[in-house]
């Protein structure tokens, strides 16, 4: 897009210095005065030119629009694409996030109902042996037998655990919640217009949807400051962010490859005047001199195929400066880590 700007402006130099050109012409045709006739003439050859001239580059400007807005149309498909395959990749690792707590709230509960049947049985025996007592029959029969069921289905244990289980099966509940509430804001296709949303709350969802993604090569530390609501596409921002989280991962595993150590991402905000930062730090490898020049350029990518496209910073980049006015920059070093650091306005200034 930048080299269709650079064209017409250049197109645009030299229709000025055309104009420019002829009107010396005229002026030097008016000064060596030849008769008026011809110089009326000549002026309205060099009117036909300017107003050629200028129709052409009309015709250039609207063609340079209309390829603009194509350019554009592409872009938003294909950050969409990007956004559903990595939906898809973080299926398979949602689904696997999921399962565990949902195993423990199906045993809890399946110690439930085995507990519920034992209780029942003993509540039957204790309801015989009150009505006993409330006839006045000898009850002392009906208690033994109630005494032997207690033991039998070992009463005291299931009214220890019983409590507990219960307590496991909400906590499994609350963390599936939770993972499908973030997957819910993740993949939320967001509105055509900016508004105001809460960063550190997207962010810890990015992060809770893409745990399957960094959580067995690094331990994740989070510092989150309080933000004022900043005026974003959230959508597309949630997919910048996790597109940085899964470099870090990445870098990250390479390190740690084979060894069963792990890395550390951090993730940190902060408020700075009329801005927000968002940091993203890893303990990997760093980025090699020789290829920080090229790690913004769409597909450039330094991975085997089916572990990376090359999308991840162009896009990354092109949501955070070009829709959002804010700047995408990283600080490196091999053999220590990588850290990216998003920079946003609060509320940007052109928005789009
Ligand atoms: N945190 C990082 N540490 C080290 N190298 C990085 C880091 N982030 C990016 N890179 C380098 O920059 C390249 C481009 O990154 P980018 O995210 O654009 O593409 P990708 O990760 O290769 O593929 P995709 O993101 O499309 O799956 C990577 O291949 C990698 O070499
Ligand atoms: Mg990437």
């Amino acid at each position: 897009m930048a080299d269709a700007a650079d064209v017409l402006e250049r197109k645009l130099a030299a229709r000025d210095k055309t104009i420019a050109a002829l009107m010396r012409r005229v002026e030097g045709a008016t000064v060596s005065n030849n008769s008026a006739f011809s110089t009326f003439e000549e002026n309205i050859r060099l009117e036909q030119v300017v107003a050629r001239k200028t129709e052409e580059l009309k015709a250039a400007q609207e063609r340079l629009l209309r390829e603009m807005e194509v350019q554009r149309a592409l872009e938003v498909e294909l950050r969409q694409a990007q956004k559903l395959e990595a939906v898809g990749r973080l299926a398979a690792g949602v689904a696997h996030e999921i399962n565990t707590p949902v195993q423990y709230v199906s045993d809890s509960l399946s110690f439930v109902r085995e507990a519920l049947a034992d209780l029942s049985g003993y509540i039957a025996k204790a309801r015989e042996l009150s009505a006993a007592v409330v006839a006045d029959d000898p009850a002392n029969a009906a208690a033994q037998s109630c005494e032997a069921l207690a033991e039998e289905s070992d009463l005291d244990y299931l009214l220890e655990n019983l409590g507990p289980a219960v307590d496991r099966a909400l906590g499994g509940l609350e963390r599936v919640a939770n993972i499908v509430r973030a997957l819910k804001r993740f993949a939320h296709p967001g509105s055509a217009q900016m508004a105001p949303a809460d960063l550190n709350e997207a962010i810890a969802s990015t992060l809770t949807i893409a745990a399957n993604e960094y959580k067995y090569v690094a331990e994740l530390v989070t510092d989150y400051a309080e933000l004022p609501l900043v005026t974003c596409h959230l959508g597309d921002l949630n997919q910048a962010v996790l597109n940085l989280v899964v470099n870090a991962a990445h870098a990250i595993a390479d390190v740690v490859a084979g060894s069963g150590a792990r890395g550390t991402i951090s993730v940190r905000t902060r408020h700075d005047g009329d801005h927000v930062q968002v940091e993203i730090a890893d303990t990997g490898g760093g980025i090699p001199d020789e290829i920080r020049e090229r790690i913004f350029e769409p597909f450039f990518t330094t991975k085997e195929v089916g572990r990376g496209t090359g999308q991840g910073l162009a896009i990354a980049r092109n949501v955070i400066h070009d829709d959002h006015g804010g700047e995408l920059s990283f600080v490196s070093e091999r053999g220590v880590g990588t850290t990216f650091r998003i920079r946003l306005p609060v509320t940007p200034l052109r928005p789009r």
